[in-house]
């Protein structure tokens, strides 16, 4: 452990960016809130998503503040957020929350820029064609399917901890060949560790983790523990020899000398196993969540799943006859987006509508508050799903009539998230095979409040107990 410690450490050192800053003085900035109360927020933990929400409804197109030395522009009209995510995409780097998550990630896809970025998007990117999500929904059924074995009536635990468990099973299993089921629940403990400790905070920037604190400490022992299971698949995996799936791929690429190193094979795998299982586990986390809270929107979805499965297992083939499993999970992304914002430093000075934005300022929109605003949905604050299901009874994306920059649970352009069609066939297969036959129900008196961390976590977990349907 003293090996990954002291890499850690390294790579703490080492996540420090030189990136350009803005300190222009000649320029007009909009108008916005005061400049101490986004760093107060997050040096106290205080309300930052209702800090979105509040800033969203008061300044409709872009608001400007500081983030410590940081000029911060907030984007809430959508056109704007579609412009620059879109369409200037290469005029930044990610913001300052992805640059502090170097400490954990290394230099993976979620976290480099510019041509590296590139050239390791495109060497991942098979592994997530259509053809290839198809043949892991079987691996996906089939790990919820015994996952379920577990879940007993009257059996209490944390619903958080039990989604992370499955998505880092199937993760594991279909893009790396590993069984990680043993290893979730450390792996799990050093994960809210990272992402809720000073994790929290990573939107000040890696500077946070380099302070030399309690916290500090506790965060590079966990992200060390995460190192090590990650580096023990890697090792089985090169002792097993190529089995075709994205580990060997990017193995093999390290050894056709396309000049990937030890670490940079660590890095990616890291980026996918977290990414790609923490993300869908809120998801699911946050849709029990409303399931419970919404009795009467869980009846809609099991007179569903009763009529199209009537009991079976689900498959690939099936989910399109499954609409309203669909809009469950669109709805809860809505309200409870894994990925709740979006920050980027600029490269290149930019202007949207009428103002500059010079390089080195930093950009941010927040799912959150654009996927909560009464200007672009109907009681955005109602859990209905079935806003996304047309009059023809299929589900589309742009059923609710929203704006394009409305809606973004998974990005935008060239940074858009590399694993959206895995994760809605992921979530969509979890909830039909254990909606079927359970309705979790919430433990009274845990008032359940979202936690901002790198993703949207419910804060404290979320304590439920399970019951079997009646019927079920
Ligand atoms: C509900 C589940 C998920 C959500 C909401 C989500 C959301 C996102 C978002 C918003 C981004 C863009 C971040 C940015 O631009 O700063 C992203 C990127 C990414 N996601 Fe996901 N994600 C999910 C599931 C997954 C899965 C299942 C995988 C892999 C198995 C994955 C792997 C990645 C990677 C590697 C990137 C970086 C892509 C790049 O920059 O080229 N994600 N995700």
């Amino acid at each position: 452990m003293a090996r990954q410690v002291n890499a850690v450490t390294e790579r703490l050192r080492r996540s420090k960016v030189n990136s350009p800053v803005d300190r222009r003085r000649d320029i007009e900035r909009p108008p916005g809130p005061r400049a101490a109360d986004l760093p107060y927020r997050f040096a106290t933990s205080g309300d930052i998503c209702g800090y979105f929400v509040a800033v969203e409804r008061e300044y409709e197109q872009i608001a400007h503040t500081r983030m410590l030395r940081d000029h911060l522009y907030i984007l809430n009209d959508p056109e704007f957020v579609v412009e620059f995510f879109l369409n200037h995409s290469r005029g930044n780097m990610k913001g300052r929350a992805l640059q502090g998550a170097k400490a954990v990630l290394g230099t993976g896809l979620l976290t480099s820029d510019g041509d590296f970025h590139l050239r390791q998007r495109r060497l991942v990117q098979p592994a997530f064609h259509r053809d290839r999500v198809v043949s892991y929904a079987q691996t996906m059924a089939a790990i919820t399917q015994r996952h379920e074995q577990r879940w007993k009536e009257g059996a209490t635990f944390d619903m958080v901890e039990d989604m992370s468990a499955l998505t880092l099973a199937i993760v594991g299993e279909t893009l790396f060949g590993a069984d990680l089921t043993s290893d979730a629940a450390e792996m799990n403990t050093a994960l809210t560790e990272v992402l809720t400790g000073s994790g929290a905070r990573l939107m000040m920037g890696g500077g946070i983790l380099r302070l030399p604190t309690p916290a500090r400490r506790r965060s590079v022992e966990s992200s060390a523990t995460l190192d090590a299971i990650v580096q023990r698949m890697v090792d089985d995996h090169r002792r097993i020899g190529d089995t075709g799936d994205m580990l060997s791929m990017l193995i093999a690429a390290q050894e056709d000398g396309e000049g990937m190193s030890d670490e940079q094979v660590r890095d990616e795998a890291m980026t996918l196993v977290l990414a790609g299982h923490e993300t869908t586990a809120m998801a699911m986390s946050w849709t029990w969540m409303l399931l419970a809270r919404n009795p009467q929107v869980a009846e809609w979805l099991h007179e569903e799943l009763d009529s199209e499965l009537a009991g079976r297992a689900p498959g690939f083939e099936d989910l399109g006859a499954l609409p309203r499993t669909h809009a469950v999970i669109a709805e809860s992304m809505r309200m409870y987006p894994p990925a709740w914002s979006m920050g980027r430093r600029v490269l290149k000075d930019l202007t949207l509508g009428k103002w500059l934005v010079p390089r080195g300022a930093m950009v941010l929109s927040s799912q959150y508050a654009l996927q909560r605003s009464p200007r672009w949905w109907d009681s955005p604050l109602a859990f209905r799903p079935r806003r996304w299901i047309g009059a023809d009874g299929a589900f589309s994306e742009t059923n609710p009539g929203q704006p394009r920059g409305a809606w973004f649970p998974f990005g935008w352009g060239n940074r858009r998230c590399i694993g959206e069609q895995f994760a809605w066939t992921e979530a969509q297969l979890i909830l039909a095979t254990l909606a079927q036959r359970w309705e979790p129900q919430l433990q009274q008196g845990h008032a359940v409040e979202p936690q901002p961390a790198v993703t949207l976590r419910p804060k404290g977990g979320l304590p439920v107990t399970l019951r079997r349907r009646s019927g079920g």
